[in-house]
């Protein structure tokens, strides 16, 4: 089962308010859904969406005792606030995790993991048309070491791209892993398998992580009532910078308008910045749960 990351620090994160409606954009297993429906017996409404259906199936049985409550949605978070407007919904805190779930890794046929042999899928939401394997058999060798290289922040993206170009038709993660690791070479003893990034990388592409992320915080953000609070637990340096920018924006009273340095103008901050720097896991969080290694969660709060 999937262990909530930095459930401490997300439960510190909305201890001093008094929720109304929350709204979990990531809910998986649904293990910070329940701490925080046991902290908050307040809450009137939990929204929880997920994209993975089998990921929604587990928290409705794991929140059955506060079903009443619940809403859940197979959605994609980013289309959420649209439609939280529509109804004239307003949380007064959010939450995301993203990523990608123990529950994702751990079946195998899903194609997230380079442990088992599968089809190239790694799709959370399965009514997505686009594979990883379509963008492996029929992205440009460029778009391949764009991928790579931003992506997976792989230091050998251009030899990467151009074994897998070589490989094609690959169809099955092992095949992949088998292309890859003629660049790459294959694992040591005692050291990380070397495809593991060129992986991640196809996740995100394939699920597209960064795009939506970036679409839905200043909605999120609209959405929040004053006084609100969102906080956005993160695993890859890219994810944490859109998310850090999009805050420290949020929060300023200047914005720059042209994108020439000096070129500001006066706006009224929407949102405080509760945690300055990023909150990361303790030493022993990490060594009980080392997914969480990589966790950073920040969070601000509405004006
Ligand atoms: C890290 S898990 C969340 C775990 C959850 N917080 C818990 O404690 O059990 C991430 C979940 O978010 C879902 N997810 C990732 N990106 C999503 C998106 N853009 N929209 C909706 N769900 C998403 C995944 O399918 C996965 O189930």
């Amino acid at each position: 089962m999937h262990i909530p990351v930095l459930l401490k620090e997300v439960l510190t994160a909305f201890e001093s308010l008094s929720i109304d409606v929350f709204f979990d954009g990531t809910l998986g297993a649904g293990g910070h859904a329940e701490a925080i429906l046991m902290a908050h017996p307040e809450i009137k409404l939990y929204i929880g969406a997920d994209q993975d259906e089998t990921a929604l199936a587990l928290a409705r049985e794991r929140l059955s005792p506060w079903e009443d409550k619940l809403l859940l949605c197979h959605q994609n978070f980013s289309k959420i606030p649209e439609e939280l407007k529509k109804k004239g919904i307003k949380p007064n805190a959010i939450l995301l995790d993203i990523g990608v779930s123990s529950m994702q890794f751990d079946q195998g046929e899903r194609g997230f993991s380079f442990r088992v042999d599968a089809p190239l899928d790694m799709r959370m939401d399965l009514t997505q048309e686009k594979t990883a394997a379509d963008i492996v058999n029929h992205a440009t060798q460029r778009e391949l070491e764009l991928i790579f290289r931003d992506l997976g922040e792989e230091q050998k993206w251009r030899r990467a791209a151009e074994a897998v170009v070589k490989g094609r038709p690959i169809a099955t993660t092992f095949q992949l892993k088998e292309v890859l690791e003629k660049v790459l070479g294959k694992k040591r003893f005692g050291e990380k398998e070397p495809v593991t990034q060129i992986f991640q990388a196809l996740r995100i592409a394939t699920n597209r992580e960064l795009e939506v992320l970036e679409e839905f915080l200043p909605q999120g953000i609209e959405l929040l009532t004053p006084g609100g609070r969102m906080g956005i637990i993160t695993f890859h340096s890219l994810e944490d910078r859109i998310v850090k920018d999009s805050f420290t924006l949020a929060a300023s009273d200047k914005w720059n308008t042209s994108g020439y340095r000096g070129h500001f103008q006066d706006k009224t901050p929407e949102v405080l910045l509760i945690s300055r720097k990023a909150i990361k896991p303790t030493d022993e969080e990490t060594d009980l749960n080392p997914r969480a290694r990589s966790a950073k969660l920040r969070v601000i709060e509405k004006i």
